[in-house]
């Protein structure tokens, strides 16, 4: 039995859960740059979405299956290479999936360091140098390295018990350059000792092992006439081609005597110095280096050897595959939303133009006509820059969205998703004029609701000033939105200041609603106790019809009362009595009821009938002035006030909702049922009862 409610309680948690939607996004992935043989290769990838994606490898573009020596975690996300070799060398890939797409991580790289021993040389190559004058030795039989090889020279002293090995240090005249090559810039007796011999050294940046090439000699010939030599120009890097963000160096070698001083100048004629910034010149002037190269450091630059007695220039080249201009960025749009992605890049000044940008949905070419299949309205502009999926769905349109764009330098390529939520709808919420009436609650509560991963955060504003719904006087629940004002628990003179227009803003990131609603007093043509709710509401509205009618009965009633009273006061002898009283003064008295001559019935029957005309005309006042006048006010002035109110208002509030899809919910849900009952109700019932009344009777 407890186990039962806990699975309920667990399926139904799952079941709310699966409201939300989240395509996959990959977040991060960790990977090697180099791997050695025989030292295990650890990658991981992580991502979100909901359902949690399940995750893949790519190797070259292809997905890769567990096998003996490869193994990874579907759910974790992370792949370990056992025991790697050259074979596991190639570009990988991050895939996370689930339900509603696939995400793609950037293809990277992973390098096999290699580093061969120098191939054993037979013969020991001498060289033969004359003193002051300069030599170059080459570093031979080069092995491949991968990253590319940093060199080193050793001196060996041999022909003694102990052998030793100890690296040279550039000095002023003696130079090692980028290739590897040792230059002697001008030579010394002492450099070709006989009992030393040279030694190239190679290592790269991922390993730190060096191998050490075949010996090599210098013999210096002693050298008496020449004191000393012109400079001249042993190597320098001709063209440098790097790309953007990268550090370049540039180098000129030159030999003589004595050694040359070297100055750097720019394209411009600027001589560039180490700056601490940006450039950096070196190992005795003989090295420049620009740190993170930017396109406008394109250009030449010259070395110049003691004041332009010998001069190198180095043509700069910087490259750089495709630079974003406009990239991908994910997106949460609403239901019926129209969603566009950008996808644009330059390529770097001076270079060709970038490929037509490539478009891939859930990791598959775009294909419009598939697309179009599945009922989605995709659209490219001419450029294929832009790609716009129109009136999106939540149903249909969840995805993950890829672009690629390329040039001759290489490509870049972006990752992103399109979510859809349910957009904010407004269940209910306060008519669009509330006529305050004193000592009544006033309701501002509004229910809406949004995609289950969103919460809406209110914010109220009146009169666009912030409203603290947080006051003694105010009943407020932020996560229901039910919001009471008591207008009792106010002081009076506060009262005057809670008039206005209301605006409470429904919002979370991804969309904003407004409701606004105006809140006034009775100040107009309003009777006190009729609210424009009675109006909407039918039920009070006959109410009212009710009472007024009742009024207008009792006001009948009370009409034939006077005329009862009137008639009877003729009949009884007031008149006579009168007439007797003037009679008692002539001393002629005789009781009304003997008089009986025909001039006075004649004469009492005319003061009769003056006075019923004149009660009649009386309650055909008492009705034109009152009962219509009142009528009058209730009904055109005031139910057709109101109504306009409420319809203009309604109106164009809604046509000024920022939402589409929030217009056509509201005109479909509650409010559309007011609109229509509105004029068909109490106005149909008010119009044809009401001058058939009082009138025609
Ligand atoms: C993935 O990571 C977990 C925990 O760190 C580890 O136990 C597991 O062996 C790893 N699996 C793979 C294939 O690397
Ligand atoms: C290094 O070698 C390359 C190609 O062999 C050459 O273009 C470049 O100028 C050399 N650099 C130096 C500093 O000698
Ligand atoms: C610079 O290098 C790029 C890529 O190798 C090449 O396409 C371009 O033509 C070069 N530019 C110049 C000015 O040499
Ligand atoms: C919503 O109302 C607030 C406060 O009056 C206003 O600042 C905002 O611009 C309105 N937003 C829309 C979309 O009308
Ligand atoms: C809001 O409206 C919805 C839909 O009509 C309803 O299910 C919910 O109970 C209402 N919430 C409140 C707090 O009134
Ligand atoms: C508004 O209603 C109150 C309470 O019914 C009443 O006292 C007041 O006179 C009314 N004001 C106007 C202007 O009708």
């Amino acid at each position: 039995m407890y186990l039962c409610i806990n699975f309920c309680i667990l399926l139904y948690y799952v079941g709310t859960r699966a409201e939300v939607r989240l395509p996959p996004s990959i977040t991060h992935v960790e990977q090697p740059q180099y791997f050695h043989d025989g030292k295990d290769v650890y990658m991981f990838c992580e991502a979100h979405g909901v359902p949690k994606p399940r995750f893949m490898w790519k190797r070259n573009g292809i997905v890769i299956t567990k096998n003996d020596f490869m193994e990874f975690d579907p759910v974790l996300g992370n792949l370990t290479i056992s025991n790697p070799t050259s074979r596991e060398e190639g570009d990988y890939q991050c895939v996370a999936e689930n339900k509603w797409g696939t995400s793609l991580s950037t293809v990277t790289p992973l390098v096999y360091v290699r580093l061969d021993p120098f191939s054993e040389v037979t013969e020991p190559k001498t060289y033969s140098v004359k003193e002051g004058e300069s030599v170059s030795v080459r570093c031979e039989n080069i092995p491949e390295s991968r990253p590319g090889p940093i060199f080193s020279w050793y001196y060996k002293t041999i022909g003694t018990d102990k052998s030793e090995t100890s690296q040279i240090k550039e000095r002023d005249s003696l130079a090692i350059d980028v290739n590897g090559t040792l230059h002697l810039l001008n030579a010394k007796l002492d450099d070709g000792q006989p009992g030393q011999v040279y030694l190239c050294g190679i290592t790269n940046k991922a390993l730190d092992t060096i191998f050490l090439g075949s010996e090599t000699r210098i013999t210096v010939e002693e050298n008496t006439q020449v004191s000393s030599t012109k400079p001249k120009l042993l190597t320098a890097t001709h063209e440098v081609t790097e790309v953007i963000g990268k550090p370049v160096v540039l180098q000129c070698i030159f030999g003589g005597s004595p050694v040359p001083d070297i100055k750097w100048f720019s394209s411009s004629g600027v001589e560039l110095v180490t700056d601490g910034v940006k450039y950096s010149v070196d190992k005795f002037g003989r090295q420049l280096t620009i740190k993170n190269v930017m396109e406008a450091d394109e250009g030449s630059y010259s070395c110049v050897a003691s004041n332009g007695e010998a001069r190198a220039n180095i043509k700069l080249n910087v490259t750089s595959p495709p630079i974003w201009t406009k990239t991908i960025i994910s997106r949460h749009a609403v239901e019926g939303d129209d969603v566009t992605f950008n996808c644009k890049a330059r390529s770097a000044v001076g270079e060709r133009p970038v490929s037509i940008t490539e478009w891939y949905i859930n990791d598959e070419a775009l294909n419009l006509q598939k697309e179009a299949e599945n009922g989605r309205q995709i659209e490219l502009n001419p450029d294929q820059t832009t790609l716009t999926i129109k009136e999106v769905s939540r149903d249909r349109d969840i995805m993950c969205i890829q672009c690629r764009l390329s040039n001759s330098v290489g490509s870049v390529f972006k990752d992103g998703f399109l979510n859809v939520l349910k957009p904010i709808k407004i269940w209910s919420r306060p008519p669009n004029t509330i006529i305050y009436n004193q000592e009544e609650v006033v309701d501002f509560s509004i229910n809406a609701t949004t995609d289950p991963s969103r919460t809406i955060d209110r914010k109220w504003f009146l009169n666009n000033n912030v409203l603290v719904p947080y006051q003694p006087y105010f009943e407020y629940d932020s996560v229901t939105g039910t919001f009471l004002f008591h207008p009792t628990l106010l002081k009076p003179e506060n009262l005057e200041a809670m008039m206005g227009q209301y605006t409470c803003q429904l919002s979370h990131p991804d969309q904003t609603v407004n409701v606004t609603f105006t809140l006034k007093t009775n100040d107009t043509l309003a009777p006190p106790d009729v609210t424009t709710d009675s109006t909407s509401d039918p039920e009070k509205a006959t109410s009212n019809i009710y009472i007024i009618a009742v009024m207008c009965g009792v006001l009948i009633l009370a009409i034939a009362v006077v005329v009862i009273i009137v008639l009877w006061k003729q009949r009884n002898p007031k008149a006579v009595y009168n007439l007797g009283a003037e009679e008692k003064k002539n001393y002629n008295l005789t009781p009304i009821d003997e008089l009986e001559t025909e001039e006075l019935r004649i004469d009492t029957l005319n003061t009769l009938y003056g006075s019923k005309h004149s009660v009649y005309s009386a309650s055909h006042d008492a009705y034109a002035s009152n009962t219509l006048n009142r009528s009058y006010d209730a009904y055109a002035s005031n139910t057709l006030n109101r109504s306009y109110d409420a319809y203009a208002s309604n109106t164009l509030n809604r046509s000024q909702d920022p939402y589409a899809g929030n217009t056509l919910n509201r005109s479909q849900g509650p409010y559309a049922s007011n609109t229509l009952t509105k004029p068909q109700d109490p106005y149909a019932s008010n119009t044809l009862t009401r001058p058939q009344h009082p009138y025609v009777q």
